[in-house]
């Protein structure tokens, strides 16, 4: 019987009659394989339409899945947590079979994934794990160590202390830095910081990396929900806190594009980037297209290229395998402990993109065409 027709019963009754009906163990492989592809839902919930990566994940796992013959139920919570919330709850009580799902607040879920569960509703986190659940199934995601490796290694180089290949570089320091995290509440913030302050250490012990704002505890230097403003702010602050005595910042670690955004405009606005006044060495993330142009224009240092696509992809296969009765097959089964158990995880590589590396990255591999890269805009 299909789940859709249990729609009107209400959310307790479905959620019992659901568990009578399929008889499998909690979340885990609900085997739908003798039901068609148009039968069978998959809601699709992503966090913000602010971010272009958003845009592009959740245009990519609807396309690959209506592909398939899927019908999918697409929303996105404008970064607002209760909104994220009633919309798994509606995705449920409208009959989803699997859940994929990118949260705001990483621990925020627990209720909707007991509710999955006991409607034997397969959950796979995208991106962002979430946490303090036992009822999350599978993990698709980016190796997000070595996202912050990546960051921190791009500062390095792009101050000279080391080359591309690992060597040391020409210049001995010190450096004035100032180091940005992501939200506390998004675990991936914590996976990129760690990423990259242990690749800094050695170089904030030997002193030839200094933070002088001694903002180096992630607590201290974290942007609630990635927001761009709060970043330009911050930058604003510390600009005026700790450089106003003619010292100069040589270098920002920033783990998403727009934070970057932010805090090259607060850094523009303080005159930096004119004249023999150097803009500093500013990471990114995201690859994204009004940051890839500052790439290109020699503005913004680098970003990391995460292809979205691909992550869209082993979702839809994950989707797939546990939609047939099946796991879904991970490559990683140690890293990611959500507080209640390791989730087994599908963990794609990262790149990092220097100007250089702009056109056979993003333009020749499709993800970016050279015009969009030019105008900074995407043609959607
Ligand atoms: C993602 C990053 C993204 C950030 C802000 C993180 O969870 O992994 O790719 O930059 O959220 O949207």
């Amino acid at each position: 019987m299909s789940r859709r027709l249990w729609t009107a019963v209400g959310g307790a009754l479905l959620a019992l009659s659901l568990a009578a009906c399929s008889g499998e163990g909690a979340g885990g492989s609900a085997d739908r394989s003798k039901e068609k592809p148009s039968d069978l839902t998959i809601g699709v919930s992503m966090p913000t339409q602010t971010s272009e990566r958003w845009i592009a994940d959740g245009k990519s796992v609807k396309e690959k899945l209506e592909q398939k013959g899927y019908k999918v139920d697409l929303q996105y919570a404008g970064d607002d947590i209760p909104t994220q919330s009633q919309q798994v709850d509606q995705m449920i009580t409208r009959g989803a079979d699997v859940l994929i799902i990118a949260a705001i607040d990483g621990t925020a879920l627990s209720s909707q994934l007991q509710t999955a569960a006991n409607a034997k509703i397969p959950v796979i986190a995208y991106d962002r794990l979430i946490r303090d659940s036992p009822n999350v199934d599978f993990y698709v995601s980016f190796d997000n160590y070595k996202v912050g490796v990546a960051q921190a290694t791009a500062l390095l180089v792009g101050l000279g202390l080391q080359n591309k290949d690992g060597s040391k570089g020409t210049e001995a320091g010190p450096f004035n830095i100032e180091l940005f995290a992501g939200s506390l509440d998004d675990n991936n913030a914590h996976f990129f910081f760690n990423g990259a302050m242990d690749t800094l250490k050695p170089f904030l012990d030997a002193g030839s990396l200094v933070v002088k704002s001694r903002q180096t505890r992630i607590e201290q230097v974290a942007i609630l929900r990635w927001q761009q403003e709060t970043a330009q702010k911050r930058m604003e602050d510390l600009l005026t806190s700790s450089y106003n005595d003619k010292s100069r910042v040589d270098g920002v670690l920033s783990p998403y594009d727009g934070l970057s955004r932010g805090i090259i405009t607060a850094l523009q606005n303080a005159g930096y980037g004119t004249g023999a006044n150097k803009m500093p060495v500013v990471t990114g993330q995201d690859a994204e297209i009004a940051s890839v142009k500052l790439i290109n224009d020699g503005i913004q240092s680098s970003t990391i290229f995460k292809d979205t696509r691909l992550l869209a992809e082993q979702a839809v296969i994950a989707a797939e395998a546990f939609l047939t009765g099946k796991s879904a097959e991970p490559n990683d089964t140690k890293t990611y402990n959500n507080g209640v158990k390791v989730v087994p995880s599908y963990l794609l590589p990262v790149q990092t993109v220097y100007k250089d590396d702009i056109k056979p990255a993003l333009i020749d591999s499709g993800y970016w065409t050279a015009e969009e890269v030019s105008t900074g805009r995407a043609k959607s």
